[in-house]
Formats: C-alpha cells, structure tokens, sequence
C-alpha cells in the first residue's frame, strides 16, 4: 500500500515511494529509494519536506498514516468545497476579442524581461520605466478577461524558461489579485514585483541554472542564491517600492519556517510574498523542465492543496485556487462522452463546469469538428485531465 505519513515517523528499513517535494531541491538522486540508515533519515529532514509517500510493499509499515487513496479523496472533497464558494462578477470582454491583444502583451513581456535579464549579466543598471507600462497592460488584460493571457503560462520552452516563468508568475499573480479585490495600485506593485522576482538567477551560471540533471548540495547553495541577489539588484533600482521587494525577497519562503533566505514563518511573511510563494510553486511543477514533466493544471493545484498543510497558507490557496479554476483555462480535459478538449473559459459562477473546446476523440482516435461545449449546459462532464503529450497534441495550436 502507498502511504502517506509524517517525516518524523520515518524508520530504517521503509521504501520511500515519493519524497513529495516538487519544488524543492535537494540531493536524492531519484524521489523514491530505501531508507538504509538514519544519515538518510537525518538528509530527509534537512530537505524541510513534512511528510512523505512509503510503499509498505516495499518496505516496512506502521500503524499510522494515512492511505494515498484517502488523501486523493480528502484532496477532492477540499476541491469540491472551493468551487462550491459563490463567485463575484464576469468578464468584460469577449475571449475573441481579448486573445489577440494579449498575445502581443505575452510577445512584448517575454521581449522586456528577456532584456533585462541580459542588462543584468552586462551589469548594465535596470530600468523600472520599461517595466511599468507593460505590466499596467498585464493587469487590463486580466482584468478583460483572464481566460485570454492565462493559458499562454503554460507554453514554454525548455531554454526560454527562465523569463517565461516570471511572464506566467506576474500573470498567476495579477489573477490571484484580482480575487483577493486588492487595490489597483497594490495589484501593479506586486506584479511587477512578480515579474522581477527571478531577476537574481542572471546572476547564477547557466551550468547551474540549465542544468539537465540533479543540482549537487553546494550547486542548490548557489541557486538558493538568487534571492539574495535579486534583493541586492532590486535595492540599488531607483524607483523601487517595498511591496515589490517583499513579492521578489520572500517567494522561497514557507509559512512553516522550511524556506530561504531568512526561514521566516507564517505571518512573518507579508501577504504577498506568500502569494508569490504559492503562485511561483505552482507555475514550477506545472512547467516542462529539462529534468521534470510538468504537472496537468488540476494535479498541480492538488498538490499546492495538499502541501498547504504545511508549507502555504491554507485560506490563500484556497483563494488562489478560486482565481484560477478547478480546471484552469488551457487544461486538456476528457469528458465522460470520450471527447477531449481544452477549458476555453472559467464560469465564473460555476468553476467546475467551465467552457471546453472539443476537438478530438479519445475513443476513436481521431479528431473531430472543434464545438465549444458549455457544461454548465450540457450533460457531459469532465471525466479527467490529460497530458498533451501523452495524446500526441501540440498545445501551442489550442492555447495561443
Ligand atoms: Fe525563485
């Protein structure tokens, strides 16, 4: 039986089935393996992961923990219960009519921090003006309607990916703004704070920063050092406001105190620096790296649930989870008729039945004439989410 049990409960002789720490780093050469003596146990702990996956097959047992069936039930149940939560007001704007501007918004984006990245290695001084303007036409964007610009998050490319992750953060985060009601004013300050949140990783040698297999213990001390210097780089900007420092300063750091650079806990850490925690995590494992296949949307989301037990703060996962969908929009789902589709559009009112355009059969193997389903007005449903790769699909020809 796969298990899920506490980190302390860990004894010599258990096989470990999953470390259960996707966005950490640390130096097991694979997620799963024996535990052969306490050094593991001792390696296990400094990782800062709180609970793990045994396989009792495998290895040894014991009386407590929680079967992995159970957490999958308990996962979804917290799932059904945030969508059950009313939701405010639509959109504004057509998704027609908002796609093309937000394209050119994700092109220009991408061009801007992909600039001042390369500004940073040249040790050229970083210009806030080139940023401000293009992330007030981020927000509107969103604003309009997030279905548009969101899904694009999830298109990156294995060598791009630095700047495009701090593209999608910027984007996730406007939206968690937008459901937390902030202020248009905070909204902009911690996007563009979202936005710069990697900028220190300019500073990290592409050795490191690329690198296709497991960082070493002094080669995760390095990377772990972009924090510190994005703080540095951020201080010396002329311009620079202190909610946009706390997004950049604190989105390593974990509301149980397992975090970097300064192991703050809970309500140490300002609001919005655990908003960029969760938003950063999230984007992370739902991305293609060259060492990991990124997670479906929904997984992803189930995951951040789950680790919110220790790691983030509960209520504002459930927030973020709001602003984003059960099924965030881009997310290749299959419903109980066999079509396969993407989620076009969250029902604002309704985020488990959002809009899905059908476009092939998982039954017949084929595609078929592309609909737009509603399912708030239809009698299928979502049956699971699935890979793009798994069904051979070009995710670049039904998101962007
Ligand atoms: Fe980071």
């Amino acid at each position: 039986m796969i298990k899920k049990i506490n980190t302390e409960q860990i004894k010599v002789g258990m096989h470990i089935h999953d470390l259960n720490c996707g966005w950490m780093g640390h130096s097991f050469l694979t997620n799963s393996f024996a535990v052969r003596d306490d050094k593991t146990i001792q390696k296990i702990w400094d990782t800062g992961v709180r609970e793990v996956y045994i396989d009792t097959q495998k290895g040894a047992d014991i009386q407590e923990g929680q079967p992995e069936a159970d957490v999958s039930i308990h996962l979804n149940q917290q799932m059904r219960e945030i969508a059950a939560q009313d939701k405010g007001d639509g959109h504004h704007v057509s998704l027609g009519e908002e796609i093309p501007r937000a394209r050119r918004i994700h092109v220009e984006a991408n061009r801007i921090v992909r600039g001042l990245m390369e500004d940073v290695r040249l040790g050229k001084q970083i210009e806030l003006e080139k940023v401000e303007p293009m992330v007030g036409n981020m927000v509107d964007s969103v604003f309009r309607n997030p279905n548009a610009l969101l899904p694009m998050a999830l298109l990156k490319n294995h060598d791009t990916y630095t700047f495009e992750h701090s593209v999608s953060v910027c984007t996730l985060m406007v939206a968690f703004a937008r459901e937390m009601e902030l202020s248009r004013d905070v909204i902009l300050q911690i996007a563009i704070g979202a936005l710069l949140h990697d900028l220190g990783k300019a500073k990290i040698s592409d050795e490191i920063l690329n690198k296709p297999g497991k960082l070493t213990d002094e080669e995760f001390d390095a990377m772990k050092g972009h924090v510190a210097h994005c703080i540095s780089l951020l201080a010396d900007m002329p311009g620079i406001t202190p909610l946009e420092l706390e997004v950049a300063g604190q989105h390593h750091e974990r509301f149980d105190g397992s975090g970097y650079p300064n192991r703050m806990t809970g309500e140490e850490i300002s609001l919005y620096g655990q908003m960029a925690a969760i938003v950063d995590v999230y984007d992370a494992i739902s991305s293609d790296r060259v060492y990991h296949k990124g997670l479906p949307p929904t997984v992803s989301l189930k995951k951040i649930l789950e680790w919110s037990d220790h790691h983030f703060n509960h209520a504002l996962v459930h927030r973020f989870i709001r602003s984003v969908g059960i099924y965030p929009s881009g997310t290749l789902v299959r419903l109980d008729s066999g079509r396969l589709g993407v989620v076009i559009q969250q029902q604002e009112k309704n985020i488990l039945e959002p809009l899905v355009r059908v476009f092939y059969h998982s039954r017949q193997n084929h595609y078929i004439q592309p609909e737009i389903i509603d399912l708030s007005k239809s009698k299928d449903n979502v049956a699971s989410c699935e890979d793009y790769e798994k069904w051979n699909i070009d995710p670049q020809q039904w998101l962007s």
